[in-house]
C-alpha cells in the first residue's frame, strides 16, 4: 500500500468558491497502483503555506507520495514549484520532463507547466498541473514507476 497525500493549490478553491476536481482524479488514477490518499488539503497560492504543508507532509506525516495539483504555470500567483524547489533534497527531473514530452502529444500548452519532482525524506513529491484533465494525462505516463521509485525511497 503507497500512502498518498494531495495538495490541491488553487485560491478559489481554498476559499470555497470552486470546488476541487483535480483531487478526486488523482484519488481515483492511485488505486491503479495500490495507492491510498491518506491525506488532503486545499491551499491557496501561498508559498510559504506551501512550503510549510510539504514539509508536514514529508516529515511528519511520511507519506510516500505527495502529488501537488494546481499553480505550475507563469501567472503571478502560481507558485507551486517554486516552493517544492525549496522544500526538495534531490531533484528527479525526469518525471516532469516525461509528464511534458507525452503532454504535448496533446496539447502545444504542455510546455508551460513549470512542474518539479524531487525527495524530501522518504516521501516523492509531484508537481501536477491544475485541470483534471491535465492531472489525469500526466498521471497516466507516470504512475507505472511510482511503486519502484517509492521503493527506493524505503
Ligand atoms: N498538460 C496536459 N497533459 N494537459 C493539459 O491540458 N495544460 C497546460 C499545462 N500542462 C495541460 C498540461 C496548461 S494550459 C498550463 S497553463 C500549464 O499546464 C500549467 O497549469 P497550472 O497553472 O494549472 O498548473
Amino acid at each position: 500500500m503507497i500512502k498518498v497525500g494531495v495538495l490541491t493549490l488553487s485560491d478559489s478553491g481554498a476559499a470555497g468558491e470552486r470546488k476541487d476536481e483535480s483531487g478526486p482524479v488523482i484519488e481515483k488514477a492511485v488505486q491503479e497502483i495500490d495507492g491510498q490518499v491518506d491525506y488532503y488539503q486545499v491551499l491557496p497560492d501561498n508559498k510559504k503555506m506551501i512550503i510549510d504543508e510539504l514539509h508536514k507532509m514529508a516529515v511528519d506525516l511520511k507519506l510516500h507520495l505527495i502529488l501537488t495539483t494546481g499553480g505550475t504555470g507563469l501567472a503571478p500567483t502560481d507558485v507551486t514549484p517554486d516552493a517544492t524547489k525549496e522544500v526538495i533534497e534531490k531533484e528527479v527531473p525526469g518525471i516532469p520532463e516525461t509528464m511534458r514530452a507525452e503532454s504535448l502529444k496533446k496539447t502545444r500548452k504542455a510546455m508551460l507547466s513549470r512542474a518539479v519532482a524531487g525527495v524530501k525524506g522518504e516521501s516523492l513529491i509531484i508537481n501536477l498541473p491544475g485541470s483534471p484533465k491535465a492531472v489525469q494525462e500526466c498521471l497516466e505516463v507516470i504512475l507505472e514507476v511510482i511503486p519502484h521509485a517509492v521503493e527506493l525511497l524505503q
